[in-house]
């Protein structure tokens, strides 16, 4: 525990991003105070995951979702808090979350604001039933037109429009993990207080050590990423030494390669026709840790190009995803050109 008379400060979020604001000096608070409540959202969902065991909040919900899932409650309960904690507050023009076939329009009795929130309320859902870490990602995006409410194709910018993106890590700890383009920073919960604390400034990716990936599926690969995954393994010229890390919550595992050093990919299936561009989405999923990744030191890829780069044509849209160490992103991106195209 640190002395509690120590007299440096105590760096909160809103302390911190004022002090970031330096950079914005066209900030008005508004995408500081969105980023208070994705945090606030972050304690009222953690307070669940903690209990969802006593909560009476696992299992289904008995819908299924656009993306033709099966939806588990804590889905559906941080989907709505989520929406709940920010539809109201004048600072948003329109929602998009994974859990909503739509956009999630502003209700008519509130004010519009100059944002977009996209985001993935619960990620990792398939592993909320075992006590196992899940996520929430969110990427905020400047509204393309001005007056009345937010339309689909506001939504559709490429990651590069970001303004702000990051993910809420429910595990050990409840992480809050953002980057606004200077740079990504985590704050780690105090219950005690109930304040998100500065834990993790300026978060650089260090050396690899970890690769994250699915090989249930090596048999679906193309031969390029094959070939990069026998390269991970240390086959013919690859890197010796990396450990497989993989916990199946692209929040948890992309955290853990973000401070530890990492690569993890979901590749493109060949055989189920529901995964023919990979299973995460591009929006809500791959753009805003793309960001982070890159304001990291890192790079985050498609397997051709910048996930950055990728301007979505529908908001659900799937893609394969590579994202950690440049250097290793860089390679599958040599592999794919090689034996892929
Ligand atoms: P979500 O729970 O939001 O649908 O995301 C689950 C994703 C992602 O978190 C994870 O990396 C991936 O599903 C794991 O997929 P597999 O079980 O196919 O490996
Ligand atoms: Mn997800
Ligand atoms: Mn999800």
């Amino acid at each position: 525990m640190a002395d509690p008379m120590d007299p440096s400060p105590i760096i909160t979020i809103e302390r911190h991003i004022l002090d970031e604001q330096a950079f914005h000096p066209q900030a008005t608070g508004t995408l500081t105070n969105i980023l208070y409540d994705l945090a606030l959202a972050g304690k009222v969902i953690a307070s669940k995951t903690t209990r969802a065991g006593l909560a009476e909040i696992l299992g289904l919900t008995g819908d299924t979702n656009i993306q033709g899932e099966r939806v588990m409650k804590l889905d559906r309960f941080a989907d709505l808090t989520v929406a709940r904690l920010t539809d109201h507050t004048g600072r948003l023009a329109g929602l998009a979350s994974e859990e909503n076939a739509e956009v999630i329009r502003i209700p008519e009795q509130y004010p519009l604001g100059k944002y977009l929130l996209v985001f993935d309320p619960l990620d990792g859902s398939s592993n909320v039933d075992f006590n196992m870490p899940v996520g929430t990602i969110f990427g905020i995006y400047p509204r393309q037109r001005d007056g009345g409410p937010a339309e689909p194709d506001e939504f559709l910018q490429p990651g590069r429009n970001l303004v702000a993106a990051g993910y809420i890590a429910y595990g050990t700890s409840t992480m809050f993990v953002y980057t606004a383009g200077h740079g990504v920073h985590g704050f780690t919960l105090d219950p005690s207080v109930g304040e998100f604390l500065l834990s993790h400034p300026n978060i650089r990716i260090p050396k690899a050590k970890y690769f994250s990936v699915n090989l249930g599926y090596q048999l679906y690969w193309t031969p390029g990423v094959q070939r990069f995954t026998e390269y991970l393994q240390g086959h013919e010229g690859g890197v010796k030494g990396l450990s497989l890390r993989y916990i199946g919550t692209l929040v948890s595992d992309f955290h853990r390669n973000l401070l530890a050093g990492g690569i993890f990919y979901y590749p493109a299936d060949t055989k189920d026709p529901k995964k023919p561009t990979g299973k995460l989405r591009l929006l809500y999923e791959a753009g805003p840790l793309a960001f982070v990744a890159e304001q990291a030191g890192g790079y985050a890829s498609d397997g051709n190009g910048p996930i950055l780069d990728i301007v979505p044509t529908s908001l659900h849209q799937r893609t394969p995803l590579y994202i950690g160490n440049k250097e290793l992103v860089d390679k599958v991106e040599e592999f794919v050109r090689a034996l892929d195209r």
